[in-house]
């Protein structure tokens, strides 16, 4: 698939078949994403991926974590809910690896690296025939799931991806795009 192709003709979707993808594909995948652009080449992406009943025992640590805090029951069922929608999940965060990361101008730069990088991720997983949906929301914020997946305190989780094949009966998604709103400021007769 040529690039414009993979670009225009990836969706967002959420209904996938219980098939788990190859761990090499997966692999091929996240190492795709890690040819983005980062500035001062911080490469300040981590990926953790939970596959198949290790997505069950990731969700009760969190679920057991959020429950000792006092969170509803509610935000336990839908933890549980987002990891089991589909058979592979990897959460990408954004590491602090130097003291000059706490920085907010560096900050910014590294989570817009790190999102330069999902969009990588996403495009690599269309090629090799996969779906992905992109999620962020509260399950993303909580210490407990940060704590869950080892990372620091300052750490921060950017998305989590739910991937796998696309289910037979997943609904259709039809691409709408608005004309680029761009202002050109070009030589005439160039
Ligand atoms: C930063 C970001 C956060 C997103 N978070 C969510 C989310 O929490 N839940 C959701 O259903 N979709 C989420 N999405 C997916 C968008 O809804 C989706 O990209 C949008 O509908 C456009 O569809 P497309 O990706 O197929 O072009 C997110 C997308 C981005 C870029």
């Amino acid at each position: 698939m040529d690039v414009y192709t993979a670009i225009r003709t990836r969706r967002d979707m959420e209904t996938f078949s219980d098939e788990c993808p190859p761990q090499d594909v997966v692999a091929r995948i996240v190492e795709a994403a890690t040819w983005a652009p980062n500035h001062r080449l911080t490469e300040p992406w981590r990926f953790y991926v939970v596959a198949g009943d290790r997505r069950e025992a990731l969700a009760d640590v969190i679920a057991s974590a959020l429950a000792e805090s006092g969170e509803a029951e509610g935000a336990q069922r839908s933890v549980r809910a987002k990891l089991m929608r589909a058979p592979l999940t990897i959460f990408v965060s954004q590491a602090v690896t130097d003291d000059a990361a706490r920085s907010e101008e560096r900050a910014i730069e590294d989570y817009a690296a790190c999102v330069a990088a999902i969009q990588n991720l996403l495009l690599a997983a269309h090629e090799e025939g996969l779906i992905a949906h992109y999620s962020t929301g509260a399950m993303i914020g909580y210490p407990q799931t940060r704590n869950a997946l080892g990372l620091g305190p300052d750490d921060r989780i950017v998305a989590m991806l739910n991937l796998g094949y696309r289910h037979a009966d997943a609904p259709s998604k039809e691409g709408r795009r608005n004309a680029p709103i761009v202002t050109w400021d070009w030589p005439s007769g160039a």
